[in-house]
């Protein structure tokens, strides 16, 4: 449906059929948040949002892009790509082709509409799922062997070399290689992943705050340099410490004393985090909800009193959810300083968890949130239209 859509789009843009549509997922992430940078696990899904590309070859070195959710069009040369000023979602196109370019890869000119249902601003990831989308777009139209790992680094480095935020891999990876009706748990140090399989009873839904991610690129750099930083620090007087991963809580107890309190604080997340990880995919694996909720509420608490990136907003839907009986668990999702909060809630009990959460949010904030009951989804893909 969606698809045809895209192309009478594409028809009506361009005077001719689009020769494929690639698409991407958002994602939300289940646990394991501000880890992926510093070598941890982590546990997003793909949700069942996506952004969509409709595309043609072109026989010169050109590239236009139109997008209908902006309905903004776009123009440029292969030869010299450039960041743009004027056109902010064309960044995530150039710096997807600029990698391939990169990497030896022949770019050919092509025409391309696109569009999606992947809230953006929402720290639904919006941006990975263009990029992924963008790295299928040329691997689809080139044929050229790309395996997905490749890509998602390669759309990782688009976001970081050109967008300008030092983000980690989780994103452009579970938008590249995630399964239907499971979550993946990835261990971004090598890389190593496993699709799990999500409980039937239990429904992942996401409120969106509606409060726009504020300062969230230089916070975001800020928290990831004070990361860094500890890692360096205990590592001096520890030695083997590549990367936060490698401290334990003792280690860190026992000479945290020469971190700021900043650093300190910081790394006590990220430690107690990965931990979380690995306890959750157990937890989920046994059916164990009360565990399940814990390790959930425990991280909302870590990213909001250590890290420091939650806000008002997304505490109050915390506290909602948690008071509604048919919540398992719940706790901010993404980069934080606004954005969504991920709840696990009984099957069976979701009307009345969206009735209940989304009457009290707007009594307590004046703000309508949205509240999406999401269905664990595939990874990139192609197809012919
Ligand atoms: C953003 C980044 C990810 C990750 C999360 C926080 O979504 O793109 O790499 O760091 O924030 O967990």
């Amino acid at each position: 449906m969606f698809e045809t859509e895209l192309s009478r789009s594409f028809e009506r843009e361009y005077g001719s059929s689009p020769l494929l549509i690639a698409s991407a997922p958002g994602r939300v992430n289940l646990i394991g948040e501000h880890t992926d940078y510093n070598d941890g696990f982590v546990f997003p899904a793909a949700i069942d949002r996506r952004i969509s590309i409709a595309v043609s070859r072109r026989s010169d070195k050109r590239v236009r892009a139109f997008s209908l959710d902006f309905s903004q069009r776009d123009e440029f040369s292969l030869d010299r790509i450039e960041r743009s000023e004027a056109v902010g979602w064309s960044n995530y196109i150039r710096g997807v082709i600029v990698q391939f370019q990169k990497a030896g890869l022949e770019v050919p000119g092509m025409d391309l509409v696109m569009s999606g249902d992947v809230p953006i601003g929402s720290g639904l990831s919006s941006s990975a799922a263009l990029e992924v989308a963008m790295s299928e777009t040329i691997r689809a139209l080139t044929g050229i062997e790309l395996d997905k790992v490749r890509m998602a680094l390669m759309s990782q480095a688009a976001e970081r070399e050109f967008v300008g935020v030092q983000c980690g891999i989780m994103d452009q990876f579970v938008s590249t290689l995630a399964e239907e009706g499971t979550a993946l748990f990835v261990d971004c140090r090598d890389l190593s992943f496993r699709n799990i399989a999500l409980p039937a009873g239990i429904k992942v839904v996401v409120c969106d705050s509606k409060v726009q991610r504020r300062l969230e690129a230089s916070e975001y750099n800020r928290r990831r340099s004070e990361c860094e930083s500890a890692a360096r620090k205990l590592n001096d007087e520890l030695g083997g410490i590549r990367a936060l991963r490698d401290v334990t809580l003792e280690q860190l107890e026992s000479h945290g004393r020469m971190l700021t309190d900043a650093e300190f604080r910081r790394a006590r997340h990220v430690v107690g985090e990965n931990e979380r990880v690995l306890a959750m995919v157990e937890a989920l694996e046994e059916g164990n909800s009360v565990c399940i909720g814990k390790l959930l509420y425990r991280s909302h608490e870590s990213l909001r009193d250590d890290y420091e990136v939650s806000c008002r907003e997304l505490d109050t839907l915390v506290e909602l959810a948690r008071n509604v009986s048919s919540t398992v668990g719940a706790r901010m999702t993404g980069a934080g300083f606004g954005g969504c909060t991920v709840n696990l809630v009984e099957a069976d009990g979701t009307e009345e968890f969206c009735a209940k959460v989304g009457v009290g949010y707007e009594r307590e904030s004046g703000i309508r949130g949205e509240i999406y009951v999401c269905e664990p989804s595939a990874g990139v893909s192609s197809v012919r239209p």
